[in-house]
């Protein structure tokens, strides 16, 4: 099929290159000249295991274009998928303004029958007023051409988006023309080799809101256990255990229940907040979600307390390694990273930083971090570490897994670990001589 998917940001670059991958006919679209130029030559801007090699790869077999004028593109188009971002408006809710200019710009260029998928986060009732929005484009132009908007929600995790778009759990399609919904099937199809149960047709509504119930389930889970760590501390049991004890019960599973520094990211914070908002402009007070938010915003401090707990409220003069800056790992992406919060709060109170991480040191340095003084970027894990009154770990990368504790030891002053991803068994940690604090276990 011939398709167009318009913004090369994390969705729209990751979603066009798979389907390139699997065939297709697909030109990707951006305003930004300087993005696409790089993207012709394949520097992709973002990092992501496995995309450079894929986009490459097309662009070599001629599978995969760049381009910044969408009018020229949807000439021969069967499906444009609109994947612009939704930033958060100042009242929390999602900012449709790109999303609609999109739409406009649709509207004002579109030459034959279209199916137009919103493949950007967006809230319930989107797709109408994206199909007003083209409709009252195409009265102006007089013309009577049949289009539809389908609603076809990611559920990419960043880090591994490759693998979550090349082999779904499942693919949400939202639909009220029987016709469209028959081509994403076939379009989706060669994604589902053995099954095709996992491809879930459903009303546009239902799978405009599908999106938000799957994030604000995921960070629920997130909170919960956050909460249940706290108050394991308090009664003096070890929520590592707990978390085990709880998850062997296939009802509730192991995945998503670790504690930890409260959950970042582009999703999870934004699309919370957005159905909170969705359900207030509805006349709900949506209490559960609203307490989800709450402890995660808390907990994205438990760390820094434990520190100052443990140093005192005045920090000057102490010097303090990080491991870790972005969100998770696997990624160079600081929205909302915890790090950001807890690296703020301790310069506050007049530590020096010391501060490593992998892939996401350019993100800091520039972006997210690039006001705040005493900040010092290593190279390595070990370097950050030299003369440091203690370490703090934020980001679970392998590479901080199974460290060399006695290189470790042997740079800080004191051998001290505040762990905020419960990576190190903490009795071995005791014999290792560490002082070794963690979520939810005193
Ligand atoms: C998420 C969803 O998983 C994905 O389906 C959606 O499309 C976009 O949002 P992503 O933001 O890439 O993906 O990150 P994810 O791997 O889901 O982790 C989100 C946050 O939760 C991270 O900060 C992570 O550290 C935290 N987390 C996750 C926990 O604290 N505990 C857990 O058990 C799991």
């Amino acid at each position: 099929m011939n398709l167009t998917v318009i913004g090369t940001g994390y969705v729209g670059l990751v979603s066009g290159t798979c389907f390139a991958e699997m065939g297709n006919n697909v030109t990707c679209i951006d305003v930004d000249k300087k993005k696409i130029d790089a993207l012709k030559n394949g520097t992709i801007p973002i990092y992501e295991p496995g995309l450079e090699p894929m986009v490459k790869r097309n662009i070599e077999s001629d599978t995969l274009h760049f381009s910044t004028k969408l009018s020229k593109h949807l000439e021969n188009c069967d499906i444009a998928f609109i994947a612009v971002g939704t930033p958060m408006g100042d009242d929390g809710s999602a900012d449709l303004q790109y999303v609609l200019q999109v739409a406009k710009e649709i509207g004002k260029n579109m030459v034959q029958p279209l199916i137009v998928v919103d493949k950007s986060t967006v809230p319930v009732g989107t797709a109408d007023k994206v199909k007003e929005t083209i409709q009252k484009e195409l009265d102006l132009r007089n013309l009577d051409i049949e289009f539809h908007v389908v609603s076809n929600p990611e559920f990419l995790k960043e880090g591994d988006a490759i693998n979550d778009f090349m082999k779904p759990d499942r693919v949400v399609i939202g639909s009220n023309d029987n016709k469209s919904t028959q081509k994403m099937r076939t379009l989706y199809s060669p994604f589902f080799r053995s099954s095709m149960d996992r491809l879930i047709t459903m009303d546009v509504r239902s799978a405009e809101m599908t999106k938000y119930v799957a994030n604000a389930m995921l960070a629920t889970k997130i909170s919960f256990m956050n909460e249940v760590a706290n108050i394991c501390e308090l009664v003096g049991a070890d929520v590592n255990k707990v978390r085990i004890g709880i998850g062997s019960d296939s009802r509730i599973g192991y995945s998503f229940i670790y504690p930890g520094s409260g959950y970042g990211g582009s999703c999870f914070p934004k699309d919370v907040k957005a159905l909170k908002k969705t359900a207030q402009d509805h006349g709900y007070k949506a209490d559960l979600i609203t307490a989800v938010e709450d402890v995660n915003d808390k907990q994205k401090m438990v760390i820094a307390k434990k520190v100052v707990n443990r140093f005192g409220n005045d920090l000057k003069g102490k010097k303090i390694a990080i491991w870790g800056l972005a969100f998770k790992p696997q990624t160079d992406d600081m929205r909302e990273a915890p790090a950001i919060y807890i690296i703020k709060d301790l310069v506050k109170r007049g530590a020096e930083i010391q501060a490593y991480d992998p892939k996401a040191m350019q993100e800091a340095q520039h972006f997210y971090l690039k006001d705040v003084p005493n900040i010092t970027y290593f190279n390595s894990k070990y370097e950050t570490l030299n003369g440091a009154d203690a370490m703090i770990l934020l980001t679970e990368w392998k590479e901080f897994r199974s460290p060399d504790f006695g290189e470790l030891k042997k740079q800080l002053n004191y051998p001290i670990i505040f762990d905020g991803r419960n990576q190190y068994n903490d009795q071995m940690m005791e014999d290792l001589g560490f002082e070794y604090f963690q979520i939810g276990k005193k």
